[in-house]
C-alpha cells in the first residue's frame, strides 16, 4: 500500500471544489490518511518547492500558493502515486485528458488546481514536510 501527497491549490479552494476533488479521489479508491486546510507562509511554500528555486516561475508559484488556503492530504491506496497522477492529468491543463482534475478545475499551468507527488521518494519527503508521524493514520 502506497501513500502520496496531494494539495488542493488556492484556485480550487476559492472555487469551492474541495469536495468535488476529494469525491474523485475516493471514487477512484484512494483514502484520506491525513488532511488539513492551511494558509501557507512564504517560508513553508518556498521550502516545499525548493527543487524549483532556480526556475523562472518560482516567485509566481510561491506567491500563488500563499494567496489563499490550501487543502493538504496524504492519500493512501494501491499504487497511490501513479493513480493520483492519472486522476490529476497533465500539469498544463491544455494538455490534460478529459475528466481529469486539471481538465475540470485548472485555470492555467500555474493555477492548476492540484499538486501530487511525482515519485514515492518525493511522496515520503512531502508527507513528512507537512505532517507529523502521529497525524497520518495507520493503514485502515
Ligand atoms: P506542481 O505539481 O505543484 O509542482 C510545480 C508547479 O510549478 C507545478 O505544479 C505548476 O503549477 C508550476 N509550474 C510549472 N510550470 C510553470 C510555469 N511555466 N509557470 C507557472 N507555474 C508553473
Amino acid at each position: 500500500m502506497e501513500r502520496t501527497l496531494s494539495i488542493i491549490k488556492p484556485n480550487a479552494v476559492l472555487d469551492n471544489n474541495i469536495g468535488n476533488i476529494i469525491a474523485k479521489f475516493e471514487s477512484e479508491g484512494l483514502r484520506i490518511a491525513a488532511a488539513k486546510l492551511v494558509h501557507l507562509s512564504k517560508e513553508k511554500a518556498e521550502g516545499f518547492y525548493i527543487e524549483h528555486k532556480e526556475r523562472p516561475f518560482f516567485g509566481e508559484l510561491v506567491s500563488f500558493m500563499t494567496s489563499a488556503p490550501v487543502m493538504i492530504m496524504a492519500l493512501e491506496g494501491e499504487g497511490a502515486v501513479d493513480k493520483n497522477r492519472e486522476i490529476m492529468g497533465a500539469t498544463n491543463p491544455a494538455e490534460a485528458a478529459e475528466g481529469t482534475l486539471r481538465k475540470l478545475y485548472a485555470k492555467s499551468i500555474g493555477e492548476n488546481a492540484v499538486h501530487g507527488s511525482d515519485s514515492q521518494a518525493s511522496a515520503d519527503r512531502e508527507i513528512n514536510y507537512f505532517f507529523d508521524k502521529n497525524e497520518v493514520l495507520a493503514r485502515f
